[in-house]
């Protein structure tokens, strides 16, 4: 029995692979009242997938954190396992492949989905490295194929990169945008493929720009985290690189008469990328796991998952008194 606000909606979601993304993907759309088929070419990991789902979902209750207004025993009803390929797609409207990030599997996956879906089903690719156009390029449906690339943990951050591929339609980039609204996601629209996507290559160059200034003696690893979580990251939470300069002087032009040149020859001084790779790696996971050591991983993915749910439930409070929380008007 559905109760008032969320509803149970008559459309399937194929789900296929039941791993970390898998999961997520399944709860976000049971959350909002979807029908979920989950399919895994090991049957044991649905099973496994599907107790994990409960547990989750029994956590989120207990934390306050539920999505929508489907109580956790409904949620979890909404998802149920398929034996086979066929029987995940055939009738869904939407199906995310979350496979393992192998090009030639995902190649025979979506090779076989293409012969069991029809002509209006969307595809959508999880893969975080993968363009859409090499996936899909011999696909009888490939105008009906797009990257939908989920942020770790979805079901805490809500940013999801849609990508083209050069023959994906405006029609179905528009339907899954939809679709992505309508399970609370916050859909990031590109307007053609590139190597790490958006939300990757600004992530990378963060990355890039701390490690190199750790190897020139410049700051620590701890220093260059909390530049982030207590510097840069209270902003980006509520807005992005370009509101900021706006507001950091009197308008984007302004910021770039008075900061272009300074921008530009800091710039010029990052050198090239280098990979992050032999003892100085290790001198920073020496550093890290002081702070968290392996084995309490699990634990402080928890601690970070409250933390993410906290900041989501204060965006939510804000938009509900008809403020905006984010410079993108959630
Ligand atoms: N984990 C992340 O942080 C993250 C974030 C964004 C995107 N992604 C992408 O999502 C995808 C899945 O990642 P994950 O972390 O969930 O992986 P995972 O290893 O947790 O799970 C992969 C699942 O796919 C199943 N599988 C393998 N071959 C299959 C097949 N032919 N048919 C059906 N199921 C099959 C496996 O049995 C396994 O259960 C990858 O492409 C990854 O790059 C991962």
């Amino acid at each position: 029995m559905a109760s008032s606000g969320t509803p149970l909606r008559d459309e399937r979601i194929a789900i296929i692979g039941s791993g970390q993304i898998g999961q997520s993907w399944a709860l976000l759309f049971a959350s909002a009242g979807f029908k979920v088929s989950l399919y895994d070419v090991n049957p044991e990991n649905v099973t496994k997938a599907q107790e994990l789902i409960l547990q989750l979902l029994q956590y989120l209750k207990k934390e306050n954190c539920l999505r929508g207004s489907l109580p956790v025993q409904v949620q979890y009803d909404r998802i149920s396992k398929a034996d086979t390929i066929d029987a995940c797609v055939n009738d869904a409207i939407y199906v995310q492949e979350c496979v393992f990030e192998d090009l030639e599997l995902k190649l025979q996956l979506f090779a076989d989905v293409d012969k069991h879906i029809g002509d209006n089903t969307i595809v959508g690719s999880s893969t975080s490295s993968m363009l859409p156009s090499a996936l899909s390029k011999d696909m009888k449906h490939r105008h009906n194929f797009l990257v939908v690339h989920p942020t770790n943990p979805p079901f805490f951050a809500r940013a999801v990169e849609l990508v083209p591929a050069p023959w994906t339609t405006p029609e179905v980039m528009g339907r899954t945008r939809e679709l992505m609204v309508a399970i609370g996601q916050a859909p990031i629209v590109l307007k053609k493929e590139i190597p790490g996507f958006v939300l990757n290559r600004m992530q990378f160059a963060i990355v890039g720009e701390c490690y190199r200034l750790v190897k020139k003696g410049v700051i620590s690893v701890d220093g260059c985290n909390k530049t982030i979580s207590e510097g840069i990251g209270p902003r980006y939470a509520f807005m992005g690189p370009f509101q900021t300069a706006h507001l950091n002087a009197d308008g984007f032009q302004n910021y770039c008469d008075r900061y272009g040149d300074i921008i530009y020859r800091v710039q010029q001084s990052f050198g090239p990328p280098e990979k992050m790779e032999g003892e100085l790696v290790q001198q920073i996971q020496n550093e890290l796991v002081k702070k968290v050591p392996l084995d309490k991983l699990d634990e402080r993915r928890r601690w970070r998952e409250r933390r993410m749910a906290a900041l989501n439930k204060l965006k939510t409070e804000l938009a509900q008194q008809g403020q905006n929380a984010t410079d993108s008007g959630k």
